[in-house]
Formats: C-alpha cells, sequence, structure tokens
C-alpha cells in the first residue's frame, strides 16, 4: 500500500479528485494518510474531513522556512508517508526536505513546464501568462520536484486547448477539468505500481 502525504493551501479540487479514485477504487493500492495545510481556512481540509482523512493545520508564522520544511518532514515521517504529492501547495520546499524525501515528492502544475512556470507562477497566474501570450494550447504538468520551483523531471504532461473569449478563470476550470484531475491519480496509480522508471531528468513509464 503506498502512503500518501498530501500537502494543500487552497480549494483541494485535485485531492478531491485523488479521493474520488481512491474510493471508485482506481487507486486501489494507495490510501492518503494525511493531509497538510499551511493555511488555516483551507476548504481542502474541509474535504479531508469529509472523507475522515486525517488532518493537519501546520502554520508557517514564526517559523524559517528550513524550521517550517521541518515540521512539515517531522509530520510526514511520523505517519510513515511513502510518496508527498503538492496539490495546490503554495509553499516553495527546500533542499533539506526534498534531500528527505528524495524522489518520492510530486507536483501538479498548470501549464505545459516548461512554459509558464517557475517562483511566482501558481494558481491563476500561468493561465493569465498563457493568455497574455496567445497560445492555443496550455495544459497541465505532473512532475517530480527538486530544489528549482517547478524545474524537476516531468513525468505525464496533458494538453488542452485555449478558446477565443477564455478568461484565466475559464481557462483553469477547463485545465483542472480535463487534465489536472485526470493526471494526477494515474501518476499516482503508476507509482504505487512500480511502473515509473527514473534515470536522471529522463523519466519512463513502464507497461
Ligand atoms: C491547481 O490548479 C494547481 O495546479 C495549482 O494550484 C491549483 C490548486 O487548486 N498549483 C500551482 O500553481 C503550483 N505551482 P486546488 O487547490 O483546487 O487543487
Amino acid at each position: 500500500m503506498l502512503r500518501i502525504g498530501v500537502l494543500v493551501s487552497g480549494g483541494g479540487t485535485n485531492l478531491q479528485a485523488i479521493i474520488d479514485r481512491i474510493e471508485d477504487g482506481y487507486l486501489d493500492e494507495s490510501r492518503i494518510v494525511t493531509v497538510v495545510s499551511n493555511k488555516e481556512n483551507a476548504y481542502a481540509l474541509e474535504r479531508a474531513s469529509k472523507h475522515n482523512i486525517p488532518f493537519e493545520y501546520i502554520p508557517k508564522k514564526g517559523k524559517s522556512s528550513d524550521e517550517y520544511d521541518g515540521a512539515l518532514a517531522e509530520h510526514l515521517e511520523s505517519r510513515k508517508v511513502d510518496l508527498v504529492v503538492l496539490a495546490g501547495f503554495m509553499h516553495i520546499l527546500g533542499p533539506g526536505f526534498i534531500k528527505r524525501f528524495e524522489n518520492r515528492i510530486i507536483n501538479v502544475h498548470p501549464s505545459l513546464i516548461p512554459a509558464f512556470c517557475g517562483k511566482g507562477c501558481y494558481g491563476l497566474i500561468p493561465h493569465q501568462k498563457a493568455l497574455d501570450y496567445g497560445v492555443k494550447i496550455t495544459g497541465a504538468t505532473v512532475h517530480f520536484v527538486e530544489a528549482n520551483a517547478d524545474a524537476g523531471p516531468v513525468i505525464m504532461q496533458k494538453a488542452v486547448s485555449v478558446f477565443e473569449g477564455d478568461t484565466p478563470e475559464i481557462l483553469q476550470k477547463r485545465v483542472m477539468e480535463e487534465a489536472e484531475w485526470k493526471l494526477l491519480p494515474e501518476v499516482i496509480r503508476l507509482i504505487s505500481k512500480n511502473k515509473i522508471k527514473m534515470e536522471g531528468r529522463k523519466v519512463t513509464i513502464l507497461d
């Protein structure tokens, strides 16, 4: 059984997508053992509570980034987490945390990396940038997490069309529905079945 810790900061629709796929049996070898938020009133925590999943609010206030990462890592280790899933988690994890969970942290990002990503590019911003640039296709990426924001090896991507009249909000909803909520459970399933191999930056999906 793959023990998952999901880190969140907001609405938690990606968390919900994972919960739904565990409950419908698609993620038959995965279990969410903790949901952690750095925001006290993140709706994601209510989603966890509704599904009887243990959740925790770990505040950043009064802690340095290193101390905060240490508190997070301790909590996740105490729950024996195998895989850390960043699902809209708005805090950049430092190298110490990444080393402790080496190759065991994944993130979902709402663009086709390397476009519209990096420090400060999160939430609605990648969609605003995609519209400003005028791209006709955008999408979502699930990748392993490294010390530089959005720079780790890409595991899977899915393209989504941009249409005339799109606003960042409309595009965000389409990218979530058509890409993020599908990709993230798919990658977790592959990891739970040991179907992902990484050599350097190259990620291969085994059949
Ligand atoms: C999602 O679109 C996710 O890809 C994005 O924040 C949103 C969270 O929504 N993450 C980033 O931009 C990280 N760079 P959710 O709380 O409803 O899952």
